[in-house]
């Protein structure tokens, strides 16, 4: 049985005082480990928000990180950073990096490893574009992303792996994937990762689907047998709306 896992991505957005408050409202909220919790905000708001979650039961995560330990890379940030921020997550390969800044598969791979020696779970995000999906690309864009992003690694790193699948057309949008085309999607990334890693592998990995996940929409999703939690955006804002995903995860 895998365990649910919904991670909030709060983006570019919140204010220090906003994000404490949601921090504080999202802790309230998770009384137990039976759903694996996690929140992203941004850099500048991790010691805060780790400060206010510690001995809760909700994570921490960054949205981005680096492959090097240090150097001049200015701008960037590295895994050990994170963890010493208080990070347990990192989000690469978010489509608002690999599209919105064009971030190449190659240098996804090299934060993946990067982050995984660190000690950082990552959760790796795939997906496709519109067209690709209307071109029937979708398949082929998800068997490459996961190839040339996860290439070489290690037991130890594949351990240390959560797949987002977000179809790039329904993030932000208000688009939902139909429960039809995510189960299709999230048992097609299972079947090439246990082409990659093995099938006891496989059937360990968590798959979130993300994209427009709110809570009403949230348990259909949940319930599909290959959708094992969410990466939501927008919905992850206000605490009501993100522990109403976290509870139709129970
Ligand atoms: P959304 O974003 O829930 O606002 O669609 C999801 C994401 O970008 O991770």
């Amino acid at each position: 049985m895998r365990k649910k896992f919904i991670a909030g991505n709060w983006k570019m957005y919140t204010t220090a005082a906003t994000a404490k408050a949601l921090a504080e409202g999202v802790a309230k909220g998770v009384a137990d480990n039976a759903v694996t919790v996690a929140v992203c905000p941004p850099f500048p708001w991790l010691a805060l928000v780790a400060d206010v979650l510690r001995g809760s039961a909700v994570a921490v995560g960054g949205q981005n990180c680096h492959y090097a330990n240090e150097g001049a890379y200015t701008g960037d940030v590295s895994p050990q950073m994170l963890l010493d921020a208080g990070c347990k997550y990192v989000l690469v390969g978010h489509s608002e990096r690999r599209h919105g800044i064009n971030e190449p598969d190659l240098f996804l791979n090299r934060k993946v490893k990067a982050a995984t020696s660190a000690g950082l779970n990552v959760i790796f995000c795939v997906g496709e574009l519109l067209a690709e999906r209307e071109a029937k690309q979708t398949e082929d864009v998800l068997d490459y992303q996961l190839s040339a992003g996860l290439a070489g690694l290690s037991k130890d790193a594949v351990a240390k792996l959560t797949i987002a699948y977000e179809p790039v057309w329904a993030i932000g949008t208000g688009k939902v994937a139909k429960p039809e085309e995510a189960q299709e999607a999230h048992a097609f990334i299972r079947k090439c990762f246990a082409a990659q890693f093995g099938e006891a592998a496989a059937n360990a990995l968590l798959i979130q689907y993300g994209g427009s996940v709110k809570p009403d929409n949230a348990r259909e999703l949940l319930k599909l047998p290959d959708v094992d939690g969410a990466l939501v955006g927008g919905a992850a804002l206000k605490a009501e709306s993100f522990l109403g995903i976290v509870h139709a995860a129970v």
